[in-house]
C-alpha cells in the first residue's frame, strides 16, 4: 500500500506519522512519500518521520519529494495538506475582516473565503496530476476550507472525501467523560464542515440508544467550558454545536477578543518555529507534546480510519465530508454535507439524516448557498463573484461591509489569484 501526503512537510505531519506507526495492523503501509515545495522543511520532517517509524518497528519506508507525479505516482491514496501562501496567508486572513467588524478566522467569514479564493486552483490542478498519475488512488482532503474544497474535487470528477477533526474530537471527549471507548460512541452529527451540532450521542452504533440528554445533564458546564460558549446555549438548543459555531453564536463577542489578544497565527507561528527546531535534533524519536498546542488532535486516527475503510473495504460508519445527493432534502444534491456515512471500496454512502429544525436548517442552507457562490468564485473569479460570495455570508450580509471587504481580499491575496 501507498501513500502520499501533499503538504508532507507541514508541521502537523509528525501527528499522522505517529498514528500511521500505532495504528499500522489497520492500515499497513509499505510506502509514505511526503510531497512538499519545501525541501528545508521535508528534511525535518522527513527525518523525525523516518525516526518514529523506526522506534516504532514501522517496517515502511518514508521518502520524501518536491517532485509531485512523482511522489503521487502509483499511490492508493493521496492525503491533501496544504497551505497555501503559508502562516502569512493566513495572518491576513484573520487580520483584515477584523477592520469591517467581522470575525478573522481562516476557514469561517471572509478570511475563510480567502482561503478558498487560495486554494481552490492549487488542489484542482494537484488533483488533475493525481489522476493522471494515480488514476485509482483516493483523495483525503484534510485541506481547508474542506467543505468548498471537497465540493470543487467533486464536481470535478475526482475520487475525494473531505475529512475534519471535529467529530472525531467530540466522540473522543464523550467516551472519556461517559467511561466508554471511542469506538462505541456514535454521533448524529449533522451539518456543513465546521458548522455542525451533535443532536445525538448514541452507544453501541448508530441505532444505539441516545444519552445525549444525560451527558448534558451531568456535563454541560465542561463541554460549554471547552467551546467558550455560555452553558445556556447548549441547554436551550438541546444539541452541542461545534466550537466553529461559535463564530456565529458570539460573532460580537469574538470580534472584541480577537481586536485586544494576539491573533491564532500568532501563536501558531510562534508553535511552529518551535516545532521545526525539535524536529531538527536527531534524538527526537517520537511526536512532541509540543504539537498538542495546535489544533489537529486526533487527525491521524481519522485519516487510518477512513483511508483503512475505503482501501480494505470495511464497510464501517465514520463522519465525512460527501455529496449531499438528497440526504438533506433541502439542498441541492451536489452540495457537500458533513454527516455520518458508511465507508466502503465504492466510497461514502450517508446514512440517512432525521429532518433538521430549522433552526440549525437555515444556517446550513444558508452558508451552503455561501459556499456555492464561493466556490464559483474560486473557479472562474472576478470581483463581482467575491463580491456576491461575501455578500451571502450570514456573518457578513450587508453591502457596504461586502463592498470594503472584497478590497481588501482582493488587495491581501493578489499574488495568489491569478485573474487580480
Ligand atoms: C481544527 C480544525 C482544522 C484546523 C485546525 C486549526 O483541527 O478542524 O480544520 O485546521 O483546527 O488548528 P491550528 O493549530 O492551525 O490553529
Ligand atoms: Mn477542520
Amino acid at each position: 500500500m501507498k501513500l502520499a501526503v501533499v503538504g508532507g512537510g507541514s508541521t502537523y505531519t509528525p501527528e499522522l506519522i505517529d498514528g500511521f506507526a500505532r495504528l499500522r495492523e489497520t492500515l499497513p503501509i509499505e510506502e509514505l512519500v511526503l510531497v512538499d515545495p519545501a525541501e528545508d522543511r521535508l528534511r525535518l520532517v522527513g527525518g523525525l518521520a523516518r525516526r518514529i517509524f523506526a522506534r516504532q518497528g514501522h517496517p515502511g519506508t518514508v521518502t520524501t519529494t518536491s517532485d509531485l507525479d512523482a511522489g503521487v505516482a502509483g499511490a492508493d491514496a493521496v492525503l491533501l495538506q496544504l497551505r497555501v501562501g503559508g502562516q502569512a496567508a493566513r495572518a491576513q486572513d484573520e487580520a483584515w475582516p477584523l477592520e469591517c467588524g467581522c470575525v478573522g478566522q481562516e476557514t469561517t467569514g471572509a478570511g475563510g473565503l480567502a482561503k478558498a479564493l487560495r486554494t481552490v486552483p492549487v488542489v484542482l490542478d494537484i488533483a488533475e496530476r493525481v489522476r493522471r498519475a494515480a488514476p485509482d488512488a483516493w483523495i483525503i482532503d484534510f485541506t481547508n476550507p474542506v467543505g468548498i474544497v471537497t465540493r470543487a474535487l467533486l464536481q470535478a470528477g475526482h475520487r475525494a472525501v473531505g475529512l475534519c477533526n471535529v467529530a472525531i474530537g467530540f466522540q473522543r471527549r464523550f467516551a472519556g467523560l461517559l467511561g466508554v471507548t471511542p469506538e462505541q460512541v456514535h454521533l448524529d452529527h449533522v451539518g456543513l464542515n465546521h458548522l455542525t451540532w451533535e443532536r445525538g450521542v448514541r452507544i453501541g452504533g448508530p441505532e444505539g440508544e441516545d444519552v445525549l440528554p444525560k451527558l448534558l445533564a451531568e456535563h454541560a458546564d465542561g463541554i460549554a467550558g471547552d467551546l467558550h460558549l455560555p452553558r445556556a446555549v447548549l441547554d436551550r438548543l438541546g444539541v452541542v454545536p461545534s466550537y466553529y459555531l461559535r463564530y456565529y453564536y458570539a460573532h460580537d463577542e469574538v470580534v472584541r477578543e480577537m481586536r485586544t489578544k494576539p491573533s491564532r497565527a500568532a501563536e501558531v507561528a510562534a508553535i511552529e518555529a518551535e516545532l521545526l527546531e525539535m524536529y531538527g535534533d536527531e534524538t527526537l524519536d517520537e511526536k512532541p507534546e509540543l504539537l498538542s498546542r495546535r489544533g489537529g488532535a486526533y487527525y491521524s486516527e481519522a485519516a487510518v480510519a477512513l483511508a483503512s475503510s475505503l482501501l480494505r473495504d470495511t464497510g464501517d460508519v465514520q463522519v465525512v465530508n460527501t455529496l449531499n445527493n438528497g440526504t438533506l432534502p433541502f439542498l441541492p444534491d451536489d452540495a457537500v454535507i458533513e454527516v455520518p456515512a458508511t465507508v466502503d471500496a465504492n466510497g461514502t454512502h450517508p446514512l440517512p439524516v432525521p429532518p433538521l429544525d430549522p433552526l440549525f436548517g437555515g444556517l446550513v442552507a444558508n452558508v451552503t448557498a455561501y459556499e456555492d457562490l464561493a466556490l464559483t468564485a474560486a473557479v472562474h473569479g472576478g470581483r463581482d463573484r467575491v463580491f456576491k460570495a461575501l455578500l451571502s455570508h450570514p456573518l457578513v450580509g450587508q453591502y457596504e461591509y461586502a463592498e470594503a471587504l472584497t478590497d481588501r481580499l482582493i488587495a491581501h491575496n493578489r499574488e495568489h489569484l491569478a485573474w487580480a
